[in-house]
């Protein structure tokens, strides 16, 4: 069974399995792209010949993403910051399957939510957990107070 306010380095498929009914208050997350390798993405032109419709077929979802650049791919903090105040209360449980280097769960302790990360990188775990330390150590619960 997976416990708050850690990190689990699993396949989040895998991670969900252990998490019990009704633990969990909200899912926020940040999945990669291009996950499958049936993956298909149709784009209609529309007027002035920008794309008007997306289709998209993830097929079962059945490939790993690359890590290279993920540092670019993690979003930045104020967004999870707000959609933390906006749909959750202080003490909820916090999820991210697809955690990375842990934005979301540094925004869950700022805000005083429980947090469960799931992560298929040891290196991006590693890295999350750090990041958790600096703000739980120094008690930072600025918004910006945290890089
Ligand atoms: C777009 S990144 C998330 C970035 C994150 N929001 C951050 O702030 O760093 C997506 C992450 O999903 C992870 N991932 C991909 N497939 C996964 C899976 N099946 N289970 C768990 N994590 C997975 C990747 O290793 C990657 O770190």
């Amino acid at each position: 069974m997976l416990k708050e306010n850690e990190i689990y380095f699993k396949d989040c498929l895998e991670g969900m399995k252990e998490l019990p009914d009704g633990s969990v208050d909200l899912l926020l997350t940040d999945p990669p792209y291009n996950v499958s390798n049936t993956t298909k993405i149709v784009r209609n032109g529309g007027k002035f010949g920008k794309a008007k419709t997306i289709d998209m077929d993830f097929g079962d979802w059945d490939m790993r993403t690359e890590m290279n650049g993920l540092t670019k791919a993690n979003f930045p903090l104020e967004l999870p910051l707000n959609c933390i105040d906006l749909l959750s209360y202080v003490g909820d449980v916090v999820l991210d399957p697809f955690s990375g280097s842990g934005t979301t769960l540094i925004s869950s302790e700022m805000r005083k939510r429980k947090w469960v990360g799931i992560e298929l990188s040891e290196k991006y775990c590693k890295i999350a957990m750090n990041r958790i330390k600096v703000v739980s150590e120094q008690n930072v619960l600025t918004d910006y107070g945290v890089v």
